[in-house]
């Protein structure tokens, strides 16, 4: 494997994280770029579950370098009791694990500040993690923001958190409300940083010197290509780059030393949050609740569902440079006696083959639907292409032909033996 960048081609969930496992036995170095502790990547390694929130999932396989970029947003309390979750169940984290000094840190005030904004939006909320991601890089961008390396920067960092949640208390107090105490913060993130010190440092000359030695990179992108702050759904988006632009700006790794673009997509759509969903179906919801399936890695949340949405994967293919596809949970539609597929939207009198960039348009979408039979048969089981059946493939090939991309893996469950490669 050349360096790769792995993205979302939905709204999230789409399955990344045991993507990124099996495309982390091909790579040396594992890089998070953006996001912070919302996302949830769920891998199973021989039937134990593992859930990631900051750290690449990388971790969980010898001898690989994990690094989390300057993109991201740092929690640095819940960043140390993943850690420690994880030595619990025996993984070694040891030098394995960077962190940037430039990535910025998600203080106390900020879900706080997260849950306010979303009470006082009512109906037009959201539905954010409430991990406090937005506000965290709205202080990044604003200028205001503390960095891992002033976190760990023991003279300066009272002084800088000071500052911060003076401002910090003036914007709360418009919702009726106070960031905690500051030495209580200031005494659970001085303990934080001393743990954190040894992994803070200067992730973009580290990686750079891993490229002059020619190793391998896989950048794990979290969320999906329909809550990026410029291409998703505005305003029911995450606050990063969730495309493939995002993983060279979040890493300092230039696109020059990109080789190919993974873009992973369920063989249907979710989405947890608020948001436009045209293809969103109460029959495919229930059916896959029932299942015991689409229930949110980080918030428990029943996911919604819906068909798979081609116009809405066919632009991501083109906004990330998609050159190979993992089709992900194609085990969720083995009950199904007919399955749809959204090959255009009618928007008034007008077919569009094309996401309209206004999240009302798109909510004003009224998807134009192509069906294809069921193939009624486990693909759990499957380990080859030849193994899935007729119908399966028909509508996977299906899928890649109105997508533009080449179908490279398909993922029949959790496991990572459940993994079907074809490149
Ligand atoms: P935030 O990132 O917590 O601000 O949430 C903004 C939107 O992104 C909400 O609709 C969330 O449900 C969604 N979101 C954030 N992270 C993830 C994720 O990892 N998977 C799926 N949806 C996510």
């Amino acid at each position: 494997m050349a360096n790769t960048i792995l993205v979302g081609t939905q709204w999230g969930d789409e399955g990344k994280g045991k993507i990124i496992d099996v495309l982390t036995d091909e790579a040396d170095v594992v890089v998070r770029t953006q996001g912070g502790n919302n996302a949830g990547h769920t891998v199973f390694v021989r039937g134990e579950k593992y859930i990631l929130h900051l750290i690449p999932s990388g971790i969980l396989r010898p001898g690989k370098l994990c690094v989390i970029g300057n993109g991201v947003v740092v929690n640095p309390l819940s960043l140390i009791s993943e850690i420690e979750t994880l030595e619990k169940l025996g993984v070694r984290i040891g030098r394995k694990l960077l962190i940037s000094d430039a990535a910025h840190v998600a203080l106390p005030f900020h879900p706080k500040l997260d849950e306010a904004r979303e009470k006082a939006k009512g109906k037009k909320r959201i539905g954010t993690t409430k991990r406090g991601i937005g506000p965290a890089y709205a202080d990044k961008a604003s200028r205001v923001g503390i960095r891992m390396g002033d976190l760990v920067d023991a003279e300066r960092f009272p002084e800088l958190l000071r500052e911060r949640m003076r401002e910090a208390r003036r914007i709360l107090a418009l919702y009726g409300l106070r960031p905690p105490p500051y030495r209580r913060t200031l005494d659970a993130y001085a303990e934080a940083a001393e743990r954190l010190r040894p992994m803070v440092t200067n992730t973009v000359v580290r990686l750079h010197r891993e490229i002059a030695k020619g190793k391998r990179f896989l950048f794990e992108g979290a969320q999906g290509t329909y809550l990026d702050i410029d291409h998703g759904t505005y305003p029911y988006v995450t606050s990063s780059n969730t495309t493939a632009g995002g993983a060279c700006a979040g890493s300092g790794v230039p696109p020059a030393k990109i080789d190919s673009v993974v873009g992973v997509m369920k063989a249907y759509t979710t989405r947890v949050g608020e948001g436009p969903f045209p293809t969103e179906s109460e029959e495919i919801s229930q059916a896959l609740h029932a299942m015991g399936r689409e229930f949110g890695a980080t918030t428990g949340r029943p996911r919604r569902c819906g068909w798979f949405d081609a116009v809405l994967v066919r632009q991501a293919v083109k906004i990330n440079g998609v050159d190979r596809l993992a089709i992900t949970n194609v085990d969720g539609l083995d009950a199904f006696d007919r399955i749809r597929v959204c090959v255009g939207y009618r928007l008034g009198n007008r077919r569009l083959d094309w996401v309209p960039s206004r999240a009302a348009d798109l909510a004003a979408c009224r998807p134009v639907y192509r069906e294809f039979p069921g193939w009624k048969q486990d693909t759990s089981g499957a380990r080859a292409w030849e193994e899935l059946p007729a119908a399966c493939r028909r509508y996977l090939e299906s899928l890649a032909e109105l997508v533009g991309a080449r179908p490279a893996i398909v993922s029949v469950g959790p496991d990572r033996e459940q993994t079907i490669r074809l490149d």
